[in-house]
């Protein structure tokens, strides 16, 4: 097996070894109260959404993970049966290894195969040029394409990119690609800072990928035993703060919402501090290795279930309903959000 199939088997590997029930993406900071009365049934609620602009079912789905050797391939198909039995969407891992090695295509076209009518998100690195962007969009016959912005990742990585000058291929993907492009991080979050830069690239659809579930700065490290003296393990927003700092934003940009979810009560908490929906990680990919694609489909139908109860008992009628519902921060958060205001 060459090296990049060998890194993407590694990465599958080591995040389920690092994989925590309890997640730290901050979300337990946010309170929301009850609503006590809330004259509404059960199926008057609605949880469905859109994802970069495309309607979706419901407000959660299965964000990029895997392909690039047999393994990867496999669990891909395994991701994407579940996506396809639930309607969820489904996105790929990146592509760019499949643009160098035409062996490893079927492992990225198999959630097509297996997903013949539903959403499929491909995933590129922005280092890529429109062309590749095409070529990835082609192989998956894509709906969205994921563009990843995973600066931290490249510097952990001995062997990665040290030449992080990217914008020129973003604007010329963001302005050219016939289908919505979704650019995101990889667990690190986005500050409001680059937001504004992304207004200037045309930039619509974003998923602020924050800090406190999978980790690449720890997988990283683990892949080279460089435990001892650890580079940004700690680094970057978590997904809580992420999503504060995002919501001046809100008017500019449908914000998908990832990084440590762990259950429907983080998803609400994304949804209700602006999130038009969650990707989710980490918590897929653990299911699907212990419980197969039955056990992740039982997952994501249980996780539906419980996101409308949620919304009852919040007494909201739809995810727009979900932006008024009330909260509090946690004194930590609430400091946070109150220095953004100085930024
Ligand atoms: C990822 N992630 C990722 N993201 C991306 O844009 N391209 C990729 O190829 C990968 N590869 C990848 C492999 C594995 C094994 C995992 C677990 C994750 C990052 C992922 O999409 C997401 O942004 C983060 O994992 C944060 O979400 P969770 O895992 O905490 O839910």
């Amino acid at each position: 097996m060459n090296s990049h199939s060998h890194r993407k088997d590694e990465h599958v590997f080591i995040a389920e070894k690092l994989y925590q029930s309890e997640s730290t993406n901050g979300l337990d900071q946010i309170k929301l109260f009850p609503n006590n009365l809330p004259e509404i049934a059960w199926d008057e609620v609605n949880i469905t959404t859109t994802l970069a602009g495309i309607p979706i079912p419901a407000p959660f789905f299965i964000n990029a993970m895997s392909g690039g050797s047999p393994s990867t391939a496999k669990l891909n198909e395994k991701l994407a049966a579940a996506a396809a039995a639930t309607g969820i969407p489904m996105a790929t891992g990146s592509e760019s290894i499949a643009l160098k090695l035409p062996e490893v295509e079927s492992s990225f076209s198999i959630v097509r195969k297996e997903i013949p009518d539903g959403i499929v998100l491909g995933n590129l690195g922005a280092d890529h040029s429109l062309e590749d962007a095409k070529r990835a969009v082609a192989l998956l016959k894509a709906d969205i394409l994921e563009i990843h912005l995973n600066a931290a990742q490249e510097i952990v990585m001995p062997e990665g990119d040290r030449k992080l000058k990217w914008r020129e291929n973003l604007k010329k993907i963001i302005t050219n690609l016939e289908i919505p492009v979704l650019v995101k991080e990889v667990g690190f979050g986005i500050s409001p800072r680059l937001l504004q830069q992304f207004k200037n690239l045309g930039i619509k659809y974003v998923d602020l990928s924050g800090r406190g579930g999978t980790n690449f700065a720890k997988i990283e490290n683990q892949r080279r035993h460089a435990k001892d003296f650890p580079l940004l393990d700690n680094f970057g927003l978590s997904t809580a703060e992420t999503l504060i700092a995002s919501q001046p934003f809100q008017k500019e940009f449908s914000f998908t919402a990832s990084g440590g979810i762990r259950n429907a009560l983080d998803i609400v908490k994304c949804l209700v501090l602006g999130a038009d929906n969650v990707g989710i990680s980490g918590l897929f990919l653990h299911t699907v290795l212990k419980q197969d694609s039955a056990g992740l489909i039982e997952l994501i139908e249980k996780l539906k279930y419980q996101v409308q109860s949620l919304m009852v008992l919040l007494g909201c009628h739809n995810i727009a309903e979900l932006r008024q519902a009330d909260f509090t921060l946690a004194p930590e958060l609430y400091i946070f959000q109150k220095q953004l205001q100085n930024y």
